[in-house]
């Protein structure tokens, strides 16, 4: 991400983000002096027509995207949706960066193939990968695939900012990768994390209020909840973390004009159980609210 910031964007360059959008991408496009712009979102991903709208208004950089399983709103985008996308940035030669570290972890069927293999658009996608969300978490190797010119500014910026990643860490990968059946790990992942999911989906109806909102994940790692009724969920982490249980408030995913009433939980690491236990936590704290 800060090797794509790094060699796009100049001070002063709008990026459109997805409303709300992935932390350290906000992070590493604000420090090198981009002016992030929101666009809105529903239940299918970003909006054609409201990106459209925006890229007219505001001659974006780059639109940055992550279609699949998104962090931190769990939404995967549909066929038709990514389509759809692709045709306005098409039309209105806007340069994508595609991030898709969660396309492999869907609960059903196959992953769905990048925005960047839309007819045309694989030339203006910078689509990004990593890992860190298939082999292990502590293992940050990532990779980027891009067509012409830009590849030879991506190098640069990347031997700018640290020579080489680690040797032992891409030779692991490579070990791995060389000698492990990964479809048959994914195959073994993908129903235990479907199953706590479905497990962190239902015992959230019995604690949210009245009115709350709560995305329901094919795949990824996230769910995201919006509580509404003028709750601020960095002030309900303080309750919630002296009850023993923690999330990340939903304002930090934000570009600008945060909605405080919402927060990420992952369903990935804990048993059923455990996040049962977990959300009679949190329904706690939010009774102390
Ligand atoms: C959308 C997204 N992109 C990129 C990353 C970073 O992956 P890595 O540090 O393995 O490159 C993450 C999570 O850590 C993520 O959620």
């Amino acid at each position: 991400m800060f090797v794509v910031a790094q060699a796009l964007v100049n001070p002063g360059d709008v990026v459109l983000v997805e409303r709300p959008t992935y932390l350290a991408a906000v992070q590493a496009f604000e420090l090198n002096g981009a002016r992030l712009i929101g666009v809105p979102t529903d239940e299918n991903g970003v909006i054609p027509h409201e990106l459209e709208k925006l890229i007219a208004e505001h001659s974006p950089k780059f639109v940055y995207l992550i279609p699949s399983f998104q962090n931190p709103s769990g939404v995967c985008m549909s066929v038709e949706r990514r389509a759809a996308v692709a045709d306005v940035l098409l039309r209105t030669h806007t340069a994508l960066v595609e991030d898709d570290p969660y396309g492999e972890l869907c609960f059903e069927g196959e992953p769905l193939p990048p925005i960047a293999s839309e007819p045309g658009m694989s030339a203006q996608t910078i689509l990004l990968n990593s890992v860190s969300k298939v082999i292990a978490p502590g293992v940050r190797i990532g990779w980027m695939r891009s067509e012409g010119p830009i590849q030879f500014t991506l190098t640069v910026a990347k031997q700018a900012i640290g020579l080489q990643s680690p040797v032992p860490d891409q030779l692991a990968v490579a070990r791995y990768l060389a000698t492990a059946d990964v479809e048959a790990h994914l195959d073994k992942v993908r129903p235990v994390y479907a199953m706590r999911a479905k497990a962190m989906y239902q015992s959230l109806q019995r604690i949210l209020p009245d009115g709350a909102e709560v995305t329901q994940p094919d795949g990824g790692m996230f769910l995201w909840v919006r509580l509404g009724h003028g709750i601020d969920t960095t002030r309900l982490l303080e309750i919630a973390l002296d009850e023993g249980v923690a999330f990340v408030p939903g304002a930090s995913f934000f570009a600008h004009d945060p909605d405080r009433s919402t927060m990420r939980l992952s369903f990935v690491t804990h048993s059923p159980e455990v996040i049962d236990e977990g959300l009679d936590r949190l329904g706690r704290a939010l009774a102390k609210y």
